[in-house]
């Protein structure tokens, strides 16, 4: 039994990168073909035991509440127009009654701030983030992993990544020690440092697991990089108090947070289903053939 029941999604964000598709609709719905990137978190953390789903919304996020809710008119008009299987597979979508919890950010000052939101509904045991714009699609998630070497562990909890040189100025960098039982010890953490000065091109990802009192050390952790309290100055504060350990992911990992990630999630997404593969992979190849039409490349078939 997984000692990780809860799990925390920051949805808040103003999603600025996609203005203006993020006026009107929070970005963690935006679909991934026909389902939304919160599905696919709330469906991850589901499938590796988490009970107690706790969204951290903002202003214009009510459609995250509602998508989470019965839509009883058009689930009556599916049963009574004899699509009950699509009504039935809706109802299968939602977190059951009172496993889903909703705070309000009401000021949006970062990540670091929008977990301390949730603290009154963490209780004393550690829980975990998902970051439902980093999509990150594997046979076994790698937050089942994460959860079972926190039972040894315990402490921080994070999961990496190796990125590019240059985007390393995107994400958090750790600074890796070393090995323990699969996990890689963290010496050192940084939010979004200058290119050219990252200790480690291993970027946090967005699913962590982390030890409660985190809440303690966010309440007084200082405005960081963007002008917002960063969760990642709060784990740097619990270096040598607790345990701090990352886990490299195993999964494809796309960041829809970007524009490009999010395409390319979609493209996968869409090549990966047999009811649209060869069709999409016709159109790709149209599409390559009339916007590069110089190069001789081909995208491969099968
Ligand atoms: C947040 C975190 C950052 C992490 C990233 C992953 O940044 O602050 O440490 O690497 O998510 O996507 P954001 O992309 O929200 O600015």
């Amino acid at each position: 039994m997984s000692a990780v029941k809860t799990a925390v999604f920051p949805v808040a964000g103003f999603g600025t990168r996609f203005l203006p598709a993020t006026k009107a609709m929070p970005k963690v719905l935006f679909p991934i073909v026909d389902r939304p990137l919160i599905q696919h978190a709330v469906d991850e953390a589901a499938a590796c035991g988490i009970e107690n789903f706790v969204f951290v919304t903002g202003r214009g996020n009510s459609a995250i509440e509602d998508y989470f809710d019965v839509s009883f008119e058009l689930e009556s008009m599916l049963r009574a127009g004899g699509n009950s299987h699509i009504a039935a597979s809706l109802e299968r979508l939602r977190p059951g009654p009172g496993q889903v919890a909703y705070v309000r950010q009401i000021d949006p000052l970062g990540l670091g701030h929008a977990v301390w939101c949730a603290r009154n509904t963490i209780g004393d045991e550690p829980f975990a983030v998902l970051l439902a714009d980093e999509l990150i699609l594997s046979d076994t998630p790698d937050l089942a992993t994460m959860i079972e070497l926190h039972a040894d562990l315990g402490g921080n909890l994070v999961l990496v990544d190796e990125v590019a040189a240059d985007e390393t100025d995107q994400y958090g960098i750790i600074t890796p020690g070393r090995d323990v039982n699969g996990a890689i010890e963290v010496t050192d953490i940084i939010e979004k440092p200058e290119l050219g000065t990252a200790p480690s091109n291993l970027a946090l990802i967005g699913r962590y697991i982390l030890d409660p009192t985190i809440m303690t050390t966010l309440e007084t952790t200082a405005t960081g990089r963007g002008g917002e309290i960063q969760l990642t100055d709060a784990l740097l504060a619990s270096i040598g108090a607790l345990p701090f350990h990352a886990v490299r992911t195993t999964g494809r990992r796309f960041d829809c947070g970007s524009k490009v990630g999010f395409v390319a999630a979609t493209m996968h997404a869409a090549l990966d289903r047999d009811d649209m593969r060869e069709d999409v992979q016709r159109m790709i190849n149209e599409l390559y053939k009339h916007q590069i039409p110089d190069t001789g490349h081909q995208i491969p078939e099968g």
